[in-house]
């Protein structure tokens, strides 16, 4: 099971080995420390709360299988070089490592990285994807991320960045959610509480976007891939229809965002604690919205580049 580190990394590599003090308490609505976490202004639900540590491992356990088919259909294996941005929790990195084996390299970034630990075959790095360069430019076979690029306001320069880090012959693979294509909580819509989780749902939808996600952004991916001068884009899409991970990941995001959701005036605490009650007994089939997954090349020097790699 997850647990968050100490927390305080530098730019640099992580060096030591984080704190471990014993699971926090995903029901706390507390920081993993214990505190009350301030409200962040930028990425909704922030890796400071226990939450975040749920929510790592129910997103492994949904989509974890889908990121590794792509993976080992891209080419991924003994000696490539990959680079995870905005890793969350241990899951994919370690996939990773596994995959590239001793011979190979794995980095694993993300804008708060305490919950990657100390990196167990691979490296950990605080970094913004959106703000900071690519690291070791021109070098990577895979740059990866999943469900990062729909929170970040500047995804053009983000792309970019990572398109830049990659070898040439390397692959992105860029996976979000487009929560305007299949909206729901509840697709069968057969009574109060399924609508109140639909209702919520709407309200969870309300609070990303005045953070600035778009809510719209996985059907955009393969063109915003060959906008960052790929080539050979595909995609495709997936989502899961009702089950267990669907419902403690429901859980862990409520909690996360009660506090946001009643001072936006979206809810009030009995309708929370009803739909926490309905999730708890199994009444719900919740799913998600649709994952997008789009993968695309970096052009060979002798290949005709795409615009952005000129
Ligand atoms: C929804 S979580 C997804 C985590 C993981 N990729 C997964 O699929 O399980 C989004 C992650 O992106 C990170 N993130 C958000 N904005 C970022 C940025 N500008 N640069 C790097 N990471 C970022 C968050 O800290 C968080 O760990």
């Amino acid at each position: 099971m997850l647990e968050r580190g100490s927390g305080e990394v530098d730019n640099a590599v992580v060096t030591s080995s984080p704190r471990v003090g014993g699971r926090p308490d995903p029901t706390s609505g507390t920081t993993a420390s214990g505190e009350e976490s301030a409200p962040a202004r930028g990425y909704l639900l922030d890796n400071a709360r226990a939450e975040a540590g749920e929510r790592f491992v129910r997103l492994a356990e949904l989509f974890d299988g889908v990121t590794r088919g792509h993976v080992d259909r891209l080419g991924v294996g003994a000696g490539s070089r990959c680079w995870e941005v905005g890793a969350g929790g241990r899951s994919v990195p370690e996939a990773l490592a596994a995959a590239v084996g001793p011979t190979g390299y794995v980095l694993a970034t993300d804008i708060d990285p305490a919950w990657l630990g100390a990196g167990d075959g691979y490296e950990v790095r605080r970094h913004d994807v959106a703000a900071d360069p690519p690291p070791e430019p021109g070098t990577f076979d895979l740059v990866h991320a999943r469900l990062v690029l729909v929170h970040v306001p500047d995804r053009a320069r983000a792309l970019a960045t990572m398109a830049a880090a990659l070898r040439p012959g390397g692959w992105l693979l860029v996976e979000d959610a487009d929560t305007a294509l299949q909206p729901l909580a509840c697709l069968d819509d057969s009574g109060p509480a399924q609508r109140r989780a639909n209702r919520l749902r709407d309200a969870v939808r309300e609070l990303l976007a005045r953070r600035g996600a778009d809510l719209r952004f996985g059907r955009t991916l393969p063109r915003a891939l060959r906008e960052a001068g790929l080539v050979d884009v595909a995609a495709a899409g997936c989502f899961p229809v009702g089950g267990p991970a669907c419902d403690r990941l429901e859980a862990a995001t409520i909690r996360h965002v009660r506090g946001e959701l009643l001072a936006a005036g979206l809810t009030d605490d009995a309708e929370i604690d009803a739909h926490l009650a309905a999730i708890d007994a199994g009444l719900l089939d919740l799913t998600l919205a649709p994952l997008i997954s789009a993968w695309g090349r970096r052009p060979a020097p002798t290949e005709r580049p795409g615009p952005q790699l000129r």
